[in-house]
């Protein structure tokens, strides 16, 4: 007689079909569930749905250069107004660390489904969470990626309940995670200073700020053109560090064409998120993007997302908002989270919510 657990369990594990079994399995098609509207179809190679433009790449040591500083903190200006996003080169994360934490992702991904299906969940407050599309239980169309969910910061609060296999996962992974932690703390600095505030308004707000680390795994699809990685949508947190082993990301630009992300070799993408536009009272914006598919090779991608405390409120900052009422209404970390559990965010953006008629 099976127990109620491994009832539950065994029913999950019917449902449950991750992106990486049905490449594997050889399928010349994807299955119903992943097939977009027309409307929603990334429009592989046509020059009307993707556009290269030129985006911003900023040499981060040069923010070191006393006489340089300024200007960098400028060009992080114009990239924030204009995109919400840029690249950064000169980071300081050395190239072994990024290809180890590169090479153990590999190495979970590629383990049997048992192993794997020991970390799944359905339940987004859950601090450790493997997983297919977005959520497998509830989406309606599904997603062409399989992913680990870690919360990263404090490393040594979270870090035994990462997975225990591959063996080198928590040491390889881990440093990866700590470097991105000191390097999001110099964005935030540059960030609040570009626009005007404080070097550490923002970071007083973050000290004890969380860090989730989404490990994307997006494996070859047979039918690129209509489905998609990751559908539209905006990170939660102040920002998200991105790290890509090859191209795929596509961001919005504000007369709403996507531009393809170019793959920088040793570059990271910084992405603008919700609580930077709330913050600031809407002069940057949360940058809106999609994870596009293709036939050949699997992609895989870090997504540090650096966050306010779970419970900590933001809202405008007083300095940016002057004598007009804010733009938007504030909300924490845990507001977002019941948000998505129990909302379509592919309809809706949470951060819309957050907007005042007036503005
Ligand atoms: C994310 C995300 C982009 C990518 O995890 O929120 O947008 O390229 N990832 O994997
Ligand atoms: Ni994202």
């Amino acid at each position: 007689k099976l127990n109620m657990e491994e009832t539950m369990k065994s029913l999950l594990d019917d449902s449950f079909e991750s992106a990486m079994t049905l490449t594997n399995s050889g399928a010349p098609q994807v299955p119903g569930r992943y097939v977009l509207p027309p409307s929603q179809r990334p429009a592989l190679g046509s020059s009307l749905g993707t556009r290269e433009i030129t985006l911003p790449i900023i040499d981060l040591s040069l923010l070191h250069e006393p006489l340089l500083r300024s200007s960098v903190i400028q060009e992080i200006n114009m990239a924030c107004k204009e995109f919400g996003f840029f690249q950064v080169i000169n980071h300081g994360i050395p190239p072994s660390v990024v290809r180890d934490a590169l090479d153990a992702a590999t190495q979970f991904f590629d383990l049997p489904v048992e192993e794997k299906m020991l970390l799944v969940s359905a339940d987004v407050h859950k601090p450790v969470r493997y997983g297919t599309s977005l959520n497998h239980s509830t989406d309606r169309v599904h997603y062409w990626r399989d992913f680990i969910k870690h919360y990263s910061y404090p490393l040594s609060k979270w870090i035994d309940m990462w997975p225990s296999n591959p063996p080198c996962y928590k040491d390889k992974v881990g440093k990866y995670a700590e470097a991105t932690h000191v390097l999001h703390k110099q964005l935030i600095e540059a960030i609040s200073e570009s626009l005007g505030l404080e070097k550490d308004y923002l970071q007083e707000q973050t000290e004890e700020g969380s860090q989730v680390m989404a490990v994307n795994c997006y494996p070859a699809c047979p039918e690129p053109e209509i489905t998609l990685g990751m559908p539209p949508h905006s990170d939660f947190g102040s920002l998200t560090i991105l790290l890509q082993s090859s191209q795929g990301l596509q961001i919005m630009d504000s007369n709403k064409n996507w531009i393809s992300v170019p793959y920088i070799e040793g570059a990271l993408i910084v992405q603008l998120g919700d609580q930077v536009e709330v913050m600031s009272n809407g002069i940057y914006k949360s940058v809106i993007h999609r994870v596009t598919v293709n036939k050949d090779y699997k992609r895989l991608s870090f997504a540090s997302l650096h966050s306010l405390p779970l419970h900590k409120r933001i809202s405008p900052a007083p300095e940016l908002v002057g004598n007009n009422a804010p733009a938007y209404g504030e909300f924490s970390f845990n507001d977002f989270l019941d948000y998505i559990s129990s909302n379509d965010c592919v309809q809706q953006r949470f951060i819309d919510t957050l907007k005042k008629s007036n503005s």
